[in-house]
């Protein structure tokens, strides 16, 4: 059935699990990062539909997301110095068995991961089309690197093994991201048997800012399907050392 969908059966899909994770995680007053991406869009639109007298304390992952929400009468405000989430509600690019991702297809990997990293529960909306088996499978890796970094740095991905490929905007010059670096998006020539030791690897390199891979990092993952179905997996408990720090 995968193979079939069509670009509007996945946006349906894309549609339902925004709205499933609203409806079961989503309470008045709560604490939320908001996503990035038009899966993360949906969540944000439902928000506001399903709450539209708000009430939420939001923090957005890019000028988009912030852009959006606002637009649709949320009110979200910048990164605080304490701050810590009861809830980020994200997209992604893949999505594993045991709920590793990839992320960045959008360029606001990094913003997302530090919402990630400072939200007690991650809750992550996708469509049947972000199933993989390993990381890398489907979507190249994207990694945010410093501009000054870019050159010697597409020489040392390359010579870990990746094919690097630069991300340009439409007009053909460099992507920037929302901080204002670019993104080198990798292409691994084998499966990715252990992502979070290619997560440390990349990060070792001087200018790299961050990866688009989350390891251990998503809580709950919803897949719907055009049908209207929902699958809904959940990783074991884990630590939230930054978040419960900030409580
Ligand atoms: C944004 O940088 C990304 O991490 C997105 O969350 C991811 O690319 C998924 O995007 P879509 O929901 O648009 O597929």
């Amino acid at each position: 059935m995968l193979g079939t969908l069509v670009a509007s059966e996945l946006d349906r899909a894309k549609a339902v699990a925004a709205r499933a994770a609203v409806d079961r995680r989503v309470r008045p007053g709560l604490s939320l990062a908001l996503g990035t991406g038009s899966t993360a869009a949906f969540a944000v639109r439902a928000i506001a539909e399903r709450f539209p007298q708000g009430g939420f304390d939001c923090v957005a992952s890019s000028r988009a997301t912030e852009e959006l929400a606002r637009s649709l009468g949320l009110s979200v405000r910048p990164l605080a110095a304490a701050d810590s989430f009861d809830l980020m509600i994200d997209g992604a690019d893949e999505v594993t068995p045991g709920l590793d991702l990839t992320k960045g297809g959008g360029g606001a990997l990094f913003r997302e991961k530090l919402l990630a990293y400072l939200s007690r529960e991650v809750t992550i909306v996708v469509d049947p089309a972000k199933l993989v088996g390993t990381l890398g499978e489907r979507f190249p890796i994207p990694v945010e690197v410093v501009p000054f970094a870019r050159a010697p740095l597409e020489r040392e991905l390359a010579e870990l093994g990746f094919e690097v490929r630069r991300r340009t905007g439409a007009d053909g010059s460099p992507f920037r991201t929302d901080n204002a670096n670019e993104i080198l998006d990798l292409v691994p020539r084998s499966p990715l048997t252990d992502p979070g030791a290619t997560d440390r690897t990349l990060r070792d390199h001087i200018g790299v800012v961050e990866t688009g891979l989350f390891v251990g990092i998503a809580d709950r993952v919803l897949v719907g399907w055009p049908d209207g179905r929902v699958v809904e997996k959940t990783a074991p408990p884990r630590p939230r050392p930054a978040a419960e720090r900030r409580r």
